[in-house]
């Protein structure tokens, strides 16, 4: 490992001559001073190259240096109460190691299809940095939780025999003498299997949808964390999913507060609100309480981005719809025994109009009922063999959930689209880079 510095650690050395690796972020000159913004990943300092404190090589290497350009820079490290680090450096050497003018993105306003175009280097930015760090501390957060709760990872496979959420959104896949395949929209099914081995299992990977839809919360390819726990029923369900989006929120909070503020201008005080209890609606109170507001829904509608935003607009937190009509729903949800029109289904919807973040509910595990679900969903009841087996050996009562990272990582930056949430986004309109 290399045993420089990084900007994080400058702290611990100030004083004391460091040498420092990284890109050039960006630059100021007055004649004889330069003032090169140095990023290295962890942080950006400011160092100040003085033409009378280095040889003349050096200070033409600060003139001539590129925005973007990789290089070694060395200094004494100084206080400085005026930056956001508290520290800068003044510069005693610098090498620029490569690097070509016309870097193509600026620090000006660029179009977001110009943004998108660019998005490997767009990443460097300020952020996109904070962006790609509160999302691997959500993906972190995420694992921690189960790992410490006695779940085991089960990882399911990515080419399918068969549709999970509806047919009209699958991605096929030519697969050898077998005919096709189809990318997974979800893991859930094996997340099932294995809960019937381990007790508490999630399963955590990419899963495909061919949307045509292209909204703000649609991604071709996002990544979802499925919990299934055997015994759990609708109500422990819920208990878990509260529990859980409590753990990521603080988690995030604790790690990124200040970035989320001065880097993303994050509200935080709206997500220290996430605390428990949720409110918890049925989806039959959800449709009077947005008929209310004058909105012609009526039972049996889906509730769309609009009626989620005036739905989750009335509350400080995140909101759970249970219950959904079962016409609505994948063929694998458990009726309720006290209503078999409505599914033991549930949703989350995250506050401040960002909607649905996770879907889930109470598995059929009767043997006859979910079989007469495959048909009347017109499945291939043949891809389905081993789902039955589940409930010919051993049935009990699970449930589960997904939550989608992307629309999470939108949700607690306060982004208004998905396409900036994950490092490269798939959208219909949209394969490169
Ligand atoms: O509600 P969904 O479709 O539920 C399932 O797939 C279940 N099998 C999960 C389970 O019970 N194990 O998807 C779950 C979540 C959504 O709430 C949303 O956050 C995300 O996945 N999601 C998407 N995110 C981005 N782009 C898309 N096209 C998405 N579709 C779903
Ligand atoms: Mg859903």
């Amino acid at each position: 490992m290399r045993n420089e510095l990084y900007i994080s650690d400058i702290a611990a050395h100030d004083g004391e001559e460091v040498t420092l690796r990284g890109w050039l972020y960006g630059k100021r000159s007055s004649g004889k001073l330069h003032f090169l913004q140095v990023r290295d990943g962890t942080g950006v300092i400011q160092c100040v190259l003085s033409k009378k404190d280095v040889p003349e090589a050096v200070f033409a290497a600060g003139t001539a240096v590129h925005q973007e350009s990789s290089v070694e820079v060395r200094g004494k490290v100084a206080k400085d109460a005026r930056s956001a680090l508290g520290f800068e450096l003044h510069v005693t050497d610098l090498r620029v190691l490569q690097g070509e003018g016309g870097y193509p993105i600026q620090p000006k306003e660029h179009g977001v299809g110009f943004l998108q175009e660019q998005r490997h280097l767009w990443l460097r930015s300020s952020r996109q940095r904070a962006v790609l760090g509160v999302r691997h501390t959500i993906i972190k957060a995420i694992r921690d939780y189960f790992d410490t709760r006695g779940f085991t990872l089960v990882d399911a496979p990515i080419l399918t025999p068969a549709a999970c959420e509806g047919t009209s959104t699958l991605f096929e896949v030519p697969y050898f003498d077998l005919g096709k395949a189809f990318l997974t929209q979800s893991g859930q099914l094996y997340g099932e299997a294995a809960a019937m081995a381990v007790g508490k299992a999630y399963v955590f990977g990419p899963t495909f949808r061919a949307e045509k839809s292209k909204t703000r919360r649609h991604l071709t390819e996002f990544w979802m964390v499925e919990p299934e726990v055997a015994y759990m029923d609708l109500e422990g369900d819920m208990e878990l999913a509260e529990d859980f989006l409590c753990e990521i929120v603080k988690a995030v909070l604790l790690k990124h507060e200040q970035e989320l503020k001065a880097v993303l201008e994050r509200d935080v005080e709206a997500l220290k609100k996430v605390q428990k209890p949720f409110p918890r609606l049925t989806y039959t109170e959800a449709i009077e309480y947005i008929q209310r507001t004058g909105h012609p829904i009526q039972w049996g509608d889906d509730l769309g981005a609009d009626e989620e935003t005036i739905l989750c607009k009335q509350f400080d937190r995140p909101v759970l719809v249970h219950r959904y009509p079962a016409e609505m729903k994948a063929f694998y949800f458990k009726k309720d025994p006290n209503d078999p029109k409505v599914a033991l289904g549930v949703d989350v919807l995250a506050p401040e109009g960002y909607g649905e973040i996770i879907g889930g509910g109470q598995r059929e595990d009767d043997y006859a009922t979910l079989k007469a679900g495959i048909e009347h969903h017109k499945l291939p009841l043949e891809a389905f063999s081993w789902y039955l087996d589940l409930r010919k050996y051993g049935s009990v009562p699970h449930s589960g959930f997904g939550l989608g990272v992307e629309r999470t990582v939108a949700w607690l930056c306060g982004l208004h689209h998905v396409r900036e949430t994950i490092p490269f986004p798939r959208m219909m309109e949209r394969l490169t880079p």
